[in-house]
């Protein structure tokens, strides 16, 4: 990979061969707790004996391969495919509970996207907040299916997963009912798995995101008569 020479065993990917290698690959369907599905295709690398780019999280190694994780025609193909997520990703990260640090925007910063040359569409979807604790917001939704994954493989629960086709697929309760009309136990996993602001906390919308975290130490002392407490 990348000119040095790497190994890894039967039934690894060459996206695990890289990670254990320190080799970075962005990401993005792709989760260590998830079985691979490889719909993002953002892990893509480049097969240098079949010239073929392929998704790295769901192909397997074989003997005597070459990658290259960063030629030019990867990183061409990888930020066309952010671009065309961003196409009907919304603007407005202002009201995101992910505070404009998901990992679509990371992306697309990370590969230095700031205007795109797609015209944008809109996607539109009702709001479902009918329930106490979990804000669904479909407009943000990536389809990287992690939301479904850990529902079903990690959760055991089939509260959610693909329904309809083409520009219309989305994560679906049965019948495309509110998640409270669904058997959703409002456990939050899936919210913890979402990578963008798609699904998010109710309790913790507004509350922004940190960027670092110090301690605060608050003393009081009475100078002159006056207490002075500094923080
Ligand atoms: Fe590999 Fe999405 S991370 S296809």
């Amino acid at each position: 990979i990348n000119s040095s020479e790497v190994s890894g065993s039967e039934g690894m990917t060459i996206l695990d061969v890289a990670q254990k290698n320190d080799i970075p690959i962005p990401t993005l369907c792709h989760h260590p707790r998830l079985t691979p599905s490889g719909v993002c295709r953002v892990c893509m690398v480049e097969d240098e004996k079949t010239g073929r780019l392929v998704a790295s999280c769901v192909t397997p190694i074989a003997q005597g391969m070459v990658i290259k994780t960063d030629s030019p025609r990867v990183i061409e193909a990888r930020k066309a495919l952010v671009e065309l997520m961003l196409v009907t990703h919304p603007d407005s990260c202002v009201v995101c509970d992910k505070g404009n640090r998901c990992e679509l925007r990371k992306l697309a910063s990370e590969l230095g996207i700031s205007r795109l040359k797609f015209r944008r569409m809109r996607r539109f979807h009702l709001l479902d907040d009918a329930n106490p604790f979990i804000e669904r917001d479909l407009t943000k939704c990536v389809l990287c299916g992690r939301c479904v994954k850990a529902c079903q493989e990690i959760q055991g629960e089939t509260a959610i997963d693909f329904a309809y086709r083409g520009f219309d697929i989305k994560p679906s309760t049965f019948q495309d009912k509110g998640l409270h009309e669904s058997n959703c136990t409002f456990c939050g996993l899936c919210v913890s798995f979402c990578p963008v602001g798609a699904l998010s906390e109710k309790s913790a919308r507004s509350r922004g995101k940190e960027a670092s975290r110090a301690r605060a130490v608050s003393t009081n002392r009475v100078v002159g008569g006056i207490s002075i407490i500094s923080v």
